[in-house]
């Protein structure tokens, strides 16, 4: 294992540099180096990462990359891509790049080529989706399906809506798409409302198939379909409307779903990493077997790119090591993820559970709490919306937020001249934000001497630009496999299991504890601090008889 990470020669090196680097202005920057805006950037497969506003110098890049050495990157990206137990908590493989390898692939987990199983299960997904886009897949009255439900949380819905949304415009349009996750009844009242239970198929999506929220819906599903069929006392419409898509055959079975018709996945698939596993069958569903044969291509051609390119020219990696300097640095405690395309309009949200459950942590793999800053709140809203909600605070604020800008050359629906304000807006924020407005320039305007400081615009706010030729499941799989292995650089520097989730356990536990004490007609002893007792004896006495 490396040395912990205040100790690596590059991190003082970096401690050193940053005395200087953080008075380094972008403004001057540029101003020193015409080629800066073409040199700081790299190309890949059409993919353009512009990183030349970020406040960085060659040496800080220099740094860095010795940093990701130091942190043994390329042992530990190595071992990942080789399906060794790196997340160690849970002593498992973390394979989600095997789930887009090629056919003709071998990828083993303990000795086993897990490449025909993965294929395997994609080939019954495309049966199946093919089965429900033409109409041949009949409900149990023998009407045609039209409309899917997926019912998952966390990761088990967060890929399946962000892609369905991303994709809307390859989606086959005859077909209805909701995704329920929350507990919250509302979610599940409100998105099968206006659904007619004998066109309605559910795809309940639980790695676990234990899920508190997901089993809840899933069982209110079951009754709500019973119900709509006339079929109270007969489970028999459940075969035709129910598919499910879990590690659990015995749960699946146990809630009454024919195995025959649950789609599997692996342990050595972490929920946030599974929208590429059988959790995409609703994104399969919508866009065809080979429209999601293209986003794992995407999504393949960025692990390829991840595993082989030189750091210098290695996106994901920049991308990571960019968050490192930041976040241990400039002590930023945030990332703002602003993508310039409506379809993208929940890639923020996916991206928080990506980036916040990896790496979320203050305890580094040799089980000692760390003494620097780890992963940052991912956050973000689709441009140009954000530009009239929180830009302001990112302009004028006294918060360092790094930022990433996402674009497009293309647009998929080329109206009047909507996509040149729109682009005009993402250049035109990227260097608002790096070179701001002097107190000359704003003097210069003819603005009121009073005035002046409050129209400043202190500039050298860091930002990437992410230029992609337009939005196809190909670019939405490499968008997403960027993300996934910026987070793993940055869990290697700062040695964390980025694949275990303990942070979500105790609350969950807490719950199941709670339940029976707000259902429970006997008054319960309660045992918690005097703020959760008062709260469970308000909900009680509020709750109906
Ligand atoms: O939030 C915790 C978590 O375990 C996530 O990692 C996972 O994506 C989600 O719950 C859903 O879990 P499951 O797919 O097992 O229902």
């Amino acid at each position: 294992m490396s040395q912990p990470l205040p100790q690596r020669p590059s991190y003082q090196a970096l401690s050193a540099h940053y005395l200087s680097a953080k008075d380094l202005h972008l403004r001057d920057l540029f101003a020193a180096d015409a080629e800066r805006g073409t040199r700081l950037a790299v190309e890949f497969e059409g993919l353009y990462f512009d990183y030349s506003k970020q406040r960085v110098t060659e040496e800080t890049i220099d740094l860095l990359i010795k940093l990701a050495e130091e942190s043994d990157l390329d042992g530990r990206r190595a071992a990942m891509f080789s399906g060794e137990h790196i997340n160690i908590t849970e002593d498992r493989a973390v394979l989600h790049t095997a789930l887009r390898a090629p056919r003709d692939a071998h990828i083993s987990v303990d000795g086993h080529d897990v490449v025909p199983d993965v294929h395997e299960v994609l080939d019954r997904m495309g049966a199946f989706a093919e089965r429900i886009r033409s109409g041949e897949w009949t409900g149990h009255t023998g009407r045609r399906i039209r409309n899917l439900v997926n019912i998952g949380i966390g990761g088990s819905d967060l890929g399946p809506v962000m892609a369905y949304e991303a994709l809307k415009h390859y989606s086959q349009r005859d077909l209805t798409f909701r995704f329920v996750s929350n507990v919250d009844g509302t979610d599940f009242v409100e998105k099968t409302l206006d659904l007619d239970p004998a066109e309605t198929l559910f795809i309940v999506s639980s790695k676990t198939f234990t899920t508190l929220e997901t089993m809840t819906n899933a069982t209110t599903a079951r009754s709500w379909l019973l119900a709509g069929l006339g079929s109270e006392s007969d489970n028999s419409p459940v075969a035709k409307h129910f598919v499910a898509v879990s590690t659990n055959a015995e749960k699946v079975a146990e809630f009454g779903i024919d195995t025959a018709n649950m789609f599997g996945f692996w342990d050595w698939v972490g929920g946030r990493y599974s929208m590429d596993s059988a959790i995409g069958l609703s994104t399969m569903i919508a866009v065809g077997p080979d429209g999601f044969g293209q986003l794992l291509g995407g999504f393949h051609s960025i692990d390829e790119h991840f595993r082989t390119a030189p750091l210098r020219e290695n996106i994901p990696a920049l991308m990571g090591l960019l968050t490192v300097w930041y976040s241990d640095f400039f002590g930023a405690q945030t990332q703002a993820v602003l993508p310039y395309d409506q379809y993208l309009n929940r890639f923020p949200a996916y991206l928080q559970q990506l980036t916040m459950e990896s790496n979320g942590k203050s305890v580094s793999l040799d089980g000692a709490r760390v003494d620097y800053a780890t992963g940052p709140v991912y956050w973000g809203e689709p441009g140009t919306n954000g530009q009239h909600s929180f830009y302001q605070l990112i302009h004028q604020g006294t918060l360092t937020i790094p930022a990433d800008f996402i674009g497009f050359w293309h647009t998929l629906n080329p109206v009047g001249e909507h996509h040149d304000y729109l682009t005009a807006n993402v250049f035109a924020q990227t260097e608002a934000l790096a070179f701001g407005k002097t107190a000359a320039e704003v003097l210069k305007e003819g603005v009121d001497e009073s005035l002046v400081p409050f129209k400043v615009f202190e500039g050298n706010h860091p930002s990437s630009t992410l230029m992609v030729d337009s939005l196809t499941p190909y670019t939405l799989g490499q968008l997403i496999a960027l993300y996934e292995h910026s987070v793993f650089t940055q869990g290697v520097v700062w040695s964390l299991d980025s694949f275990d989730q303990w942070g979500v356990e105790l609350g969950k536990v807490l719950a199941q504890r709670v339940i029976p004490e707000l259902q429970d007609t006997a008054e319960p002893q309660l045992h918690h601090d005097s703020s959760t007792n008062e709260l469970i004896h308000r909900y009680r006495a509020a709750r109906p008889a």
